[in-house]
């Protein structure tokens, strides 16, 4: 190692030292963990990113140098000449890489001092987060935090060589923009030298690497920061990190093979997890029909059963009038939860799916002889049976429905399904399932405007055989868009893009964008287009969400260093803040609050 301080140069870090330095003379820096006084002889536990080294200071052997170690306080910053030697066999630390050695100190110099930190370093301090997230640098001193933001590191880097190998060119792309497609609300910068005229930050690259594809480079790739001004959740930031790529010249399998390619490697390396590829592809409506949910955890079964053409015409009205209603009934078998659920577990289990809307949860528990329920009296024994025979019910489930509109029985089911994960233990963090899920649908009906608008962009390509429903089923069209799931979480998307002007324009206008509208806010690249455009497509990587799950974390907060917290802000730096008078009149601004 290179570095030299006062002189002094370190020869290791902290956690590299083991038995076989043992005799050597090592100069180490670090921080101290703890001091431990146990008469005449101190212990010092030297910190670093690398690990925790055990530095012994002798009175016998140094009394001066003792009693300056008796100065040390935690998180003092100290170098240290000494030798490394065995530690006696009864003080052996089995659970430490440098757990078999010591190093006795023979110079001891202190490189700066330290206040009582408001919080002690360990590794999963229950510490509560604002706390952590004001004093970051120091929750960031904690192993778990380095041990993040390391395989964060690890990861970016195989990304960088993965995609390099594979042809692709990191090409920055611009900050201060206009807006991009993704639909969220976008963050302003105001210009000084044009007054009342705002940049954007970009919500994702869309339409620079699109315009990279026209320019020819073929295949383009970014580590790149986008800003969405959106509520937050254990999954979203305002500011977050994509691995965005887009190819020329390719089909939808060609995406889903590079990047699941991407995510083999680095679970390989970075992980030392072997993964199966090709990933499962699962059609849009079929992971609704079968998980209630367009990023279906698949660590577990408990899938959904459709009973509506069964209760179509039964006697409980609950039932027959959702079908009728162009709704359906759909049911979960929890299996064994007939046995292990308390009559005030099952209770609880109806007030959760009322949370997401569903009026009431109807069940039956099965027994040996028996079936408890409510609602059985409604049905005919044979519509009894044919229920029970559809969801494979054996004594001891616990059968689960709901019937409503479509979407509040997949959201309520998908939800009830997660939840019974849950309380059965089901989610294994080091179990990793992953799923493409394809073919989504091109619209979705917005209720509150009444109209289709894009679900993924208004770039993403229909698919070729339903581009003959484009004007008389908007529903009905699907898109060459793609998810990338891995238990439960979205963690990446992308489509094909539409590459051909007229039916560009055609989609603009379905989606009630006017041909002025759509020049407006994206005529650079409906202009680029006109000379000579490769199809393309391609799509961007969640990066923070991947290394969360990669990490074993809840929140992607836990592998980005300088975090937001819920309401947007950073309690380190405070930001955002109020601005000086001078400085928004440069920008022309008044505040109006
Ligand atoms: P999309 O909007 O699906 O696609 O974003 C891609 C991925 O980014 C992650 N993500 C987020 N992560 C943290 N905080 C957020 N606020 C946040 N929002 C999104 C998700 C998501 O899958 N330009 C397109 C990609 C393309 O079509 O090529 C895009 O941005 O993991
Ligand atoms: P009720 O007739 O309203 O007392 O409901 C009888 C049972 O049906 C109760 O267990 C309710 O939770 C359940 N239930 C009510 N509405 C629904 C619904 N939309 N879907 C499924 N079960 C329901």
């Amino acid at each position: 190692m290179g570095e030299s301080i006062y002189g002094l140069k370190r020869t290791h870090r902290c956690g590299e030292l083991g038995p076989e330095n043992v005799g050597e003379k090592v100069v180490v820096m670090g921080w101290a963990q703890k001091r431990r006084d146990l008469g005449g002889v101190i212990f010092v536990d030297l910190r670093d990113r690398s690990g925790i080294l055990q530095v012994v200071f002798n009175s016998a052997a140094d009394r001066q140098l003792f009693e300056k170690a008796e100065t040390i306080r935690n998180e003092y910053v100290l170098a240290i000449i000494g030798e490394v030697v065995k530690r006696d066999p009864e003080t052996v630390n089995p659970k430490i890489k440098t757990g078999e050695i010591e190093v006795a100190a023979r110079e001891l110099r202190i490189l700066s001092k330290a206040e009582t930190p408001p919080f002690y370093i360990e590794e999963d301090s229950d510490v509560n987060e604002i706390v952590r997230l004001k004093y970051r640098y120091l929750d960031l001193r904690r192993p778990d935090m380095q041990k993040n933001l390391m395989l964060r590191h690890r990861v970016a880097k195989i990304a960088r060589d993965y995609y390099d190998e594979c042809g692709f060119l990191e090409i920055e792309t611009p900050m201060l923009t206009k807006s991009t497609p993704e639909g969220a609300r976008e963050y302003l910068v105001p210009s000084r030298v044009q007054p009342g005229k705002f940049y954007v930050l970009p919500q994702s690259p869309q339409l620079f690497k699109q315009l990279l594809m026209v320019s020819g480079f073929d295949r383009y790739f970014q580590i790149v920061k986008c800003f969405r001004d959106e509520d937050l959740r254990a999954d979203r930031q305002p500011e977050f990190t994509q691995l965005d790529l887009e190819m020329s010249f390719v089909n939808v399998e060609d995406v889903l093979t590079v990047n699941e390619g991407f995510i083999k490697k680095a679970f390989k390396e970075a992980l030392g997890v072997e993964l199966e590829t090709p990933f499962l592809r699962l059609p849009y409506q079929e992971a609704m029909d079968r998980f209630g949910s367009d990023k279906p955890d698949m660590r577990f079964g408990l899938e959904l059963v459709n009973l509506s053409d069964l209760v179509e015409n039964c006697g409980f009205k609950v039932f027959s009038d959702a079908v009728k209603n162009g709704g359906s009934v759909r049911a979960i078998n929890a299996k064994g939860c007939g046995r292990i659920f308390s009559r005030r577990e099952i209770d609880s289990l109806v007030e959760f799916v009322k949370i997401y809307k569903a009026k009431g949860m109807a069940w039956i528990v099965v027994e040996e002889n028996e079936l408890k329920s409510a609602i059985t009296k409604f049905f005919s024994e044979d519509e009894i049976k044919a229920i029970l025979d559809r969801v494979q019910a054996e004594p001891g489930d616990l059968i689960c429905f709901v019937a409503d509109k479509n979407q509040i029985v997949y959201d309520a089911l998908g939800q009830l399904r997660l939840e019974l994960a849950r309380r059965l233990n089901l989610l294994k963090k080091d179990e990793y399932k992953f799923l493409w899920v394809t073919e989504f649908p091109l619209f979705e009906y917005d209720e509150e405007e009444k109209r289709w608008v894009a679900k993924h962009h208004p770039f993403t390509s229909p698919m070729d055989e339903d581009i003959q429903y484009l004007e008389s089923d908007q529903g009905k069209v699907r898109a060459k868009a793609y998810d990338m799931v891995l238990n439960g979480v979205e963690i990446g998307g992308g489509s094909i893009r539409i590459h051909i002007q007229e039916l560009q324009s055609k989609i603009f206008k379905l989606i009630g964008f006017t041909e002025e509208e759509a020049w407006n806010r994206f005529g650079f690249l409906l202009e680029a287009f006109k000379y000579g455009t490769p199809p393309h497509g391609g799509m961007a990587f969640g990066f923070d969400r991947l290394i969360m799950l990669m990490a074993g974390q809840n929140s992607i907060r836990d592998v980005i260093a300088f975090p937001k917290v819920q309401n947007a802000s950073c309690p380190m730096t405070n930001a955002p803040d109020v601005v000086g008078e001078k400085q928004l009149k440069e920008l022309h601004i008044k505040v109006d609050v």
